[in-house]
Order: C-alpha cells, then structure tokens, then sequence
C-alpha cells in the first residue's frame, strides 16, 4: 500500500470491517484469515480467480455464511449476522449474480419483493391488502433518481424486459433499500457491452449518493472503470488491495495467478 493512501485510510472510519475471517467446508479451506475495509463512498471492486473466495467472502459479509472465526463491524459496532435478513435489516443489499426476481411480476412489485407496502388503515393490517399505488410511485420515483430512463413503466412484467433492465431493477432495488452498503456479485456476467455500461453508470451514480457499493467482477476493464481500490484474492486470502492509479490490469491479472507479488 502507499503511503499516501494509508494515511487518507487512517483518517476515514470504514462502513463495513471485516478482520480475519476464517472459513472452511470439511477440509476446503475458503477463506484463510480475510480482512477487508470498505470506505464511505467508495466502490471496492473483489477479484480472483475461481475458487479463490471471492463468494464465501461477500456470503460472511452479507449473513449467508457464518464465518468459522474472525469479526465484522459495521460503522464501527461488531454485529454478527446469523442470515441474510440480519445483514439487510442492518442497511447491507446484496444482489446475487443468480437473479431473484420473480419473472412474472411487474417492476415495481418485485423492487417490493418480500417488503410488500400495505395499505393504509385496517385494509392493510386486517386484510394485507398491497398497496400497489405507492410501491408503483416509489419505485418509479428510485428509478428516475437512478437515472434509469428506459424503464419509467413500472408495471411492466420483468419477464419482457431485456437482461440488463432486469439487472438494473435488482440494482434499483438494492439501492432503495441498502441505506450502508451495496453488494453486487458479477452483475455484468450476463449482459451485453450497452447494458453493461448502463449497470456500471448505476454503480458510480449509487457510489455519488454516498452508497460504498462492493463489486465481485471477472471483467478488469469494468473494474479498472468504476473501482476506487481493488481487493485481489488468491487461494483463500487477501494477495493485496490495490488501485487503478498503482497498478495496472496486468498487474492485477498477475498478483491474482501467483506471477507477481503484490
Ligand atoms: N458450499 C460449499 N461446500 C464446499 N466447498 C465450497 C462451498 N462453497 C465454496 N466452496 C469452496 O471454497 C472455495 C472458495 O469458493 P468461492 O468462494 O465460491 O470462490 P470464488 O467465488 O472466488 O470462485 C472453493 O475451493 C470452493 O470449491
Ligand atoms: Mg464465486
């Protein structure tokens, strides 16, 4: 690490620390004693080549996995997630490169998905009725803050909308309710280089609203583009924590096989 960035660290208290995480499957050892610092305002792009834990990381920051040992903090204060819920609950969205979006609601009812707005009064609290008005208003009003403009009709079933639409409604949906922290693991695997740049725009407008987002991606022009520091993971552990300013993508590719030490 420079010293430059090291002393611009110190003055910055991080949104989410994890220190020595340690997780193992029977003898597979997935994560050796991870540490990890995500900054106000920052986009923390993760890399490494498969099966270097990228995925059981963000699982033990997100309360998908429990860590086996090591502590999470989160501005500041240790919480220890027992599921994904806890982690929510807590401010943390993540969207899993499998998509969960049910295909034959519409937009606004899937940002919703599982939050469901009731209505007003005994209609909502005896009855359950949904108060689609408001979730339809919301979620076109998130859209438009985002700058998500081919997508101002809400009710439009996510099974007619493009890949890249549909991600950007799980992104919408993460930024709407993640008020700490954005995780997208591989969000532009799927997509085409236009969509792709759209998911990216999103990622850096979300970052501009103060949201630090962490970003899993295989793809080093997209993380090169839209990351502040890169955390690279090679055989269970942190090899090094760079930036686009340091080093370049050759750089990366090689801490991350090995070739190079960081
Ligand atoms: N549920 C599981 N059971 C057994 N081994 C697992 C499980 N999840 C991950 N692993 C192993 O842990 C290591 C890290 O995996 P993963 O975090 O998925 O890597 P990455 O996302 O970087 O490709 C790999 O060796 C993988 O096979
Ligand atoms: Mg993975």
């Amino acid at each position: 690490m420079n010293p430059i960035e090291r002393t611009s660290d110190e003055q910055r208290v991080p949104v989410l620390s994890a220190r020595g995480l340690v997780k193992t499957y029977g003898h597979v050892v997935g994560l050796d004693g991870v540490s990890l610092d995500l900054y106000p305002g920052e986009v923390l792009a993760i890399i490494g080549d498969n099966g270097a834990g990228k995925t059981t990381l963000i699982k033990c920051l997100t309360g998908a996995e429990i860590p086996d040992d090591g502590e999470l903090r989160l501005d500041g204060e240790p919480v220890h997630f027992r599921r994904p819920q806890d982690a929510r609950d807590a401010g943390i969205e993540t969207v899993y490169q499998s998509l969960a979006v049910s295909p034959a609601l519409d937009v606004a009812a899937n940002m919703y998905l599982g939050r469901e707005l009731r209505r007003p009064g005994i209609l909502g609290s005896m009855l359950r009725l949904i108060d689609t008005k408001t979730m339809r208003e919301n979620a076109k009003a998130e859209l438009r803050e985002l700058g998500i403009s081919t997508l101002q009709d809400v009710t439009v079933p996510i099974e007619n909308l493009s890949g890249g639409q549909r991600q950007a409604v799980a992104v919408a949906r993460a930024a709407a309710f993640g008020s700490k922290v954005v995780v997208l693991d591989e969000p532009t695997a799927a997509l085409g280089v236009r969509e792709s740049n759209q998911v990216l725009e999103l990622i850096l407008r979300l970052r501009d609203r103060g949201i630090p987002v962490i970003l899993i991606s295989h793809n080093m022009p997209h993380v090169f583009d839209v990351a502040d520091r890169i955390h690279i993971q090679r055989l269970g552990k942190r090899a090094a924590t760079i930036t686009p300013q340091t080093h370049s993508m050759t750089d990366a590719v090689a801490i991350m096989t090995g070739a190079k030490a960081a």
